[in-house]
């Protein structure tokens, strides 16, 4: 099937390599040149495990193409909506420009029986308004929210947990159910439960499931407070509630909390519209969710300055990570990052590494030192703070190697991703999140 993907960032550029690799001819279409430009020589503009390998693959003959030029969305049978929209600057409220700008510029280009799908998150009654903005072209609005994560966004993408619809009633919303099963046939053969439902609840799922994972993080966060007030351990009790099946035990980690480009401005936005449609006390407690987690980030801060001995003035401090998670170079709202520039706001000399990062956090934090090498970056540090649970810190790190490179003794670990007996073993002060 013909298909355009309006917006080429991280969700757009992975729809669009995704479709054209189970055989749609599809045209990606960005107002950036610089990432039409990178994307259309088979390169992704972020890192992504496998995005690479479909780009090139698409670009290659594989019925995949980018382009500035909205005009060449006219032909395409589905038409995804896949643009940001980030936190406006003075408020909490989602800014939508993007979207409006993207469906205003797409109208003239649009034929009777297209369907327009978005797939941003947006505030519940954004598709309404949409629909209207697009009712005199004959085409069908639809929503189809993306639950895909970062750094596994090519798999979520073509074997995702659940495909869901919102439609308006009637033919029309028929129609487009049915062409959207024809684009999703593979994924739905292969087992993925497929939901249609009406515009608000689609859009609806997307913020509620952002808004339940971060509720969830910060439950467990807010237990690692109170165990590290009564000398508790946090990841034990995860663990122990996790074996609940009610409860579960993924999104349970406790640490310096979450970040990125959807969680923290999603809630925000969630708890701006509740607000605006009288009901902001439904969601009052997503308020608590967020400070829950940013008192993390000064708690982590907290722990490396007692490590240190109450001042980390002029004090050598190895940030290992900068991302917001693993396998990204994603630095929005990192938690990591923002560790970082808190402990060089008290003085420390602060060295900050990452396997992906680096480039994306030196364009917006010139002020800390960046040294790409993990051994470099460590060495002769007074303390070490692992920010973002990266292999290259958790797992391939043996305290002993750390021991060779500086006479610093002090780990303060924001992801509770080491082995501390084996760190204490090897003569370091190791401080966990809500472990003793
Ligand atoms: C999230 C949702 O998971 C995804 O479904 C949605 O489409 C977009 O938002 P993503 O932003 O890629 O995806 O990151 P995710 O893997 O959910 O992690 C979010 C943050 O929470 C990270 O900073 C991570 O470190 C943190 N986190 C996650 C924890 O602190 N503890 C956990 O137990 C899990």
């Amino acid at each position: 099937m013909k298909l355009s993907v309006i917006g080429c960032g991280y969700l757009g550029a992975v729809h669009a390599a995704a479709m054209a690799s189970i055989g749609h001819e599809v045209v990606g279409i960005d107002v950036d040149q610089r990432k039409i430009d990178a994307l259309s020589k088979g390169e992704a503009p972020f890192f992504e495990p496998g995005l690479t390998d479909l780009l090139d693959a698409g670009t290659k003959g594989g019925g995949l193409r980018f382009t500035s030029d909205i005009a060449e969305a006219r032909g395409s049978r589905v038409h995804f909506i896949g643009v940001g929209t980030p936190q406006q600057k003075d408020s909490y409220a989602a800014d939508l420009t993007y979207v409006y700008a993207a469906v205003d510029a797409l109208v003239p280009h649009l034929t009777p029986g297209d369907v327009v799908a978005g797939k941003s998150t947006v505030p519940v009654g954004t598709a309404a308004e949409l629909s209207t903005r697009i009712a005199s072209t004959g085409a069908t609005l639809v929503w189809n929210p993306e639950f895909l994560r970062e750094g596994w966004a090519v798999k979520d993408t073509l074997e995702p947990d659940r495909l869901v619809v919102g439609v308006p009633e009637g033919e029309a919303g028929a129609a487009a159910v049915a062409v959207l099963r024809e684009v999703y046939a593979p994924a739905i053969a292969n087992g993925s439960p497929f939901l249609v439902t009406d515009l608000a609840t689609a859009e609806l799922v997307k913020v509620s499931a952002n808004a339940f994972l971060a509720t969830k993080i910060s439950f467990i966060n807010a237990m690692a407070e109170i165990a590290e007030v009564t000398g508790a351990d946090v990841s034990k009790l995860a663990e122990a509630i996790g074996y609940d099946e009610r409860i579960g035990r993924q999104f349970l980690k406790a640490g310096i909390g979450f970040g990125g480009g959807c969680l923290p401005k999603d809630i925000r936005a969630f708890s701006a519209r509740a607000e605006e449609l009288g009901r902001g006390e439904s969601v009052a407690f997503l308020r608590q969710v967020d400070e829950i987690n940013l008192r993390r980030r000064e708690r982590a801060v907290q722990l490396v300055v007692d490590g240190l001995g109450g001042s980390v003035f002029e004090k050598k401090v190895t940030v290992l990570g900068a991302a917001f998670k693993p396998h990204s170079d994603d630095i929005r709202d990192s938690p990591a990052l923002d560790v970082a520039v808190r402990l060089h706001g008290l003085g420390a000399n602060v060295t900050v590494t990452d396997p992906a990062a680096i480039e994306n956090a030196r364009r917006i934090h010139p002020q800390l030192t960046y040294v790409e090498d993990r051994d470099e970056a460590i060495r002769d540090a007074d303390a070490l703070v692992l920010v973002t649970e990266w292999d290259e810190y958790r797992r391939q790190l043996p305290p002993e190697h750390a021991s060779s490179l500086t006479d610093g003794r002090v780990v303060v670990d924001g992801r509770n991703g080491l082995d501390a007996a084996a760190w204490r073993a090897a003569g370091w002060a190791y401080y966990g999140m809500g472990r003793p």
